[in-house]
């Protein structure tokens, strides 16, 4: 009788293992799990929130701002996001950070100034700016105190209209997907688009173009082209490692910002759609 009883205990520890298993991959990602994989993924706020060192962002410093962004037009260090009630963002509520991502606007009512991408942001669907605050709210708060940028020329009154809900993107139309992952997520069109009359990336006529310049302890580098120009030449795999690697198929690094220490997080499934959308630029 004992091995029958102990073989049918192993069937139930099976089968309850397989239902087990599959409650787990029906178990909708958490929000907290969603803005985890964004933030440290495609949309990299790190890339201009952190410090950066030439092996990766500074350690415990992870969203602390104070980061120097130099251009033509201004030079700003960026602010501490992280939870830090006097030097952060820890009394700000939800929806004055979505505010802020979305509408470049801080809880007083003032206006943000660049280079951060309000214009892309704009796009991001509620349920990842809401992902993304669970995050925000989920890092060590860091006593770091940066002074509000100042620009030398007037801010907008505002970067559009009023956002209101921006509906989730649908994952199963892989280019469209793959849009919204390099422009309201990750706003690798705006970096890669040259600047226009006013110093602004001009995504208006030269989406992808390349050729914006970036000033820092790396030098100067400028953006690439990557719309079928440069890229067609690339295969799927050339373009993932440039991204995800840091590296081009002749072996050269990309300087940054290009953001590869956070894109080497990217899942494959994303990555495929990223690089699906960038077949589809018109060429420049
Ligand atoms: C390209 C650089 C860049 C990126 C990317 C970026 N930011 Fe910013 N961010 C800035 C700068 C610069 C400011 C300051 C603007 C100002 O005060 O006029 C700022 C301001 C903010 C503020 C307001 C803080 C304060 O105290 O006024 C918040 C909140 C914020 N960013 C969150 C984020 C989040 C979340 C992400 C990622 C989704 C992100 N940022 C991506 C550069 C960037
Ligand atoms: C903060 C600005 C910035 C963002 C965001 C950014 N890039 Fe880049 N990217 C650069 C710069 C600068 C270079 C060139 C670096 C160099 O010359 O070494 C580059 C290089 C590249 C290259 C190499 C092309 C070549 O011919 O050398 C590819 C491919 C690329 N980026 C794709 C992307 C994609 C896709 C995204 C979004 C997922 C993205 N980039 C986001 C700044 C950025």
């Amino acid at each position: 009788m004992r091995w029958i009883f102990g073989r049918d205990t192993g069937a139930c520890l099976i089968l309850s293992c397989v239902l087990f298993l599959g409650a787990l991959a029906a178990r909708a990602e958490t929000l907290l799990e969603r803005g985890t994989y964004l933030v440290n993924s495609i949309v990299a706020c790190g890339n201009c929130h952190t410090q950066q060192t030439p092996n990766g962002p500074v350690n415990d410093m992870e969203l602390a701002g104070g980061l120097l962004i130099e251009q033509p037009a201004f030079t700003v260090y960026t602010p501490n996001i992280t939870p830090d009630a006097e030097t952060g963002i820890g009394e700000w509520t939800d929806q004055q950070i979505i505010d802020a991502i979305r509408e470049g606007r801080r809880p007083d009512g003032s206006i943000m100034g660049p280079p951060m991408p309000f214009v892309w942001y704009r796009n991001m669907s509620d349920e990842d700016a809401r992902a993304i605050v669970a995050y925000l709210r989920s890092v060590k708060p860091v006593r770091n105190a940066v002074d509000r940028p100042q620009y030398s020329f007037p801010l907008p009154p505002s970067y559009g209209p009023p956002v209101g809900a921006v509906a989730a993107a649908a994952r199963d139309d892989k280019v469209a997907y793959g849009a919204y992952l390099a422009g309201p997520l990750g706003h690798c069109v705006e970096c890669h688009s040259p600047a226009g009359p006013d110093g602004a990336p001009d995504v208006a006529n030269q989406l992808g173009a390349g050729g914006f310049a970036f000033y820092g302890p790396w030098g100067t580098s400028a953006s690439a082209n990557i719309t079928p120009t440069n890229l067609g030449h690339w295969s799927d795999d050339d373009i993932k490692a440039a991204i995800a690697r840091g590296t081009r198929p002749d072996g050269t690094s990309l300087l940054p910002p290009m953001p590869v220490v956070y894109y080497k997080n990217i899942a494959a499934q994303d990555m495929d759609a990223i690089v699906a959308y960038l077949r589809t630029l018109s060429p420049k």
